[in-house]
């Protein structure tokens, strides 16, 4: 079912930033994980704005808004992230990449409720976009979009 695999990806990068936190609380920061994390996060971001979101109804697609404006924010904390490892700041890259599991882990709870369920009820979908790994160059999530 697609909510599966969709609710494993969320477990997936939750358990992937807890460790990105526990390498900081000890001082030290991966940044290769936070990048392969964030890379992989952007392309589930993608696949649900232009790729599931879509098929809602008008009105459930209102709903839907406020989970956009938390794409936006996650989006916004790893770049922080990364700037504050950039200037040498790991006390601050643990405070943001804490704020990032917060946002994230309820942004992957209402997700599931709101939205996930309802796509496995749409019979006859075709998903075999979800085998997407990346998100196309320059492509940035609605919210965060310059009009
Ligand atoms: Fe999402
Ligand atoms: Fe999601």
């Amino acid at each position: 079912m697609i909510s599966s695999f969709l609710e494993n990806e969320h477990k997936r990068y939750s358990a992937k930033l807890s460790e990105i936190v526990a390498d900081l609380r000890g001082g030290s920061f991966n940044r290769e994980a936070l990048r392969e994390l964030e890379s992989d996060v952007k392309c589930h971001i993608y696949v649900e704005e232009t790729l599931l979101f879509p098929r809602f109804s008008y009105e459930s697609r209102r709903e839907l808004n406020g989970l956009e404006m938390e794409h936006g924010a996650i989006w916004k904390l790893f770049e922080i992230i990364e700037k504050a490892f950039l200037n040498g700041d790991i006390d601050l890259a643990l405070r943001r990449s804490e704020s990032l599991g917060r946002v994230f882990n309820a942004h992957s709870t209402a997700e599931e409720n709101l939205a996930y369920k309802e796509l496995d009820s749409m019979s006859g979908s075709n998903f075999d976009f979800l085998s997407v790994k990346k998100a196309p160059y320059g492509w940035v999530c609605r919210i965060l979009r310059k009009k």
